[in-house]
């Protein structure tokens, strides 16, 4: 099989105070972990074993969806945290998101409302779109951006298990936490530095575009590339 999970790319209690190490050993170990265990099981001696995450994500459906998005959800957002982040970006990365959102503080409000209002268990996303523009999203479950042709640059798992038992049904919390004191803008702007080229005839949300996901696909993010063999 060649699905493997990303090794955490800080001690686990690096994020404290904001993500407590129990929180990261739980959420890792048992929730991460669990999600490519299961994959493991359902590919075990199928063809579709061979298969990258991004292809499962783009071919598979129901458990196997499931499992194997939960996998890239989750070594996504390992990545989109630091310890010492959060804040506003600089340089080119200040200027895009200036272009896009207006400013700083309308993408905040954007992306906060966007993890905080998503019902249920789900992400909130940084994305680029097909005309090269930034936009903020969220998907329900496992569903990831790159379904819908957006590719990711930044995510916030704002299922129960990522923020309960540090800060308990407080979500908003949790989601300002993250903003302030976490966002990783480094991988952000890593991730941007690999998104094609605008285009501006198509549309925004890249819906409607039948070869959208195939072409974000041949320009992975810095993370699935590295998960590439
Ligand atoms: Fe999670």
């Amino acid at each position: 099989m060649k699905i493997e999970i990303l090794p955490l790319p800080y001690p686990k209690n690096a994020l404290a105070p904001f993500i407590g190490g129990e929180t990261v050993e739980l959420h890792y170990e048992k929730h991460h972990k669990g999600y490519l265990d299961k994959l493991s099981k359902l590919l075990r001696g199928k063809p579709e074993a061979e298969l990258s995450l991004e292809e499962l994500i783009g071919s598979a459906r129901g458990d196997v969806f499931n499992n194997a998005a939960q996998v890239w959800n989750h070594n996504f957002y390992w990545l989109s945290m630091q310890p010492g982040g959060g804040g506003e970006p600089t340089g080119v990365l200040a200027a895009r998101i200036d272009e896009s959102f207006g400013s700083y503080i309308e993408f905040r409000a954007q992306f906060a409302e966007a993890a905080i209002g998503e019902f249920g268990s789900g992400w909130a996303w940084l994305v680029s779109g097909l005309d090269g523009r930034l936009l903020v999203c969220n998907s329900n479950d496992a569903e990831n951006p790159l379904q819908r042709g957006l590719m990711p640059l930044l995510t916030i798992d704002v299922w129960e298990h990522a923020y309960y038992l540090d800060y308990r049904n407080e979500r908003p919390r949790y989601v300002e936490m993250f903003l302030d004191h976490l966002l990783n803008w480094d991988f952000v702007a890593t991730n941007l530095s690999l998104a094609p080229p605008a285009d501006e005839s198509q549309d925004i949300q890249g819906e409607g575009d039948k070869d959208a996901d195939h072409r974000y696909r041949e320009k992975p993010t810095a993370f699935a590339r590295s998960q590439r063999r």
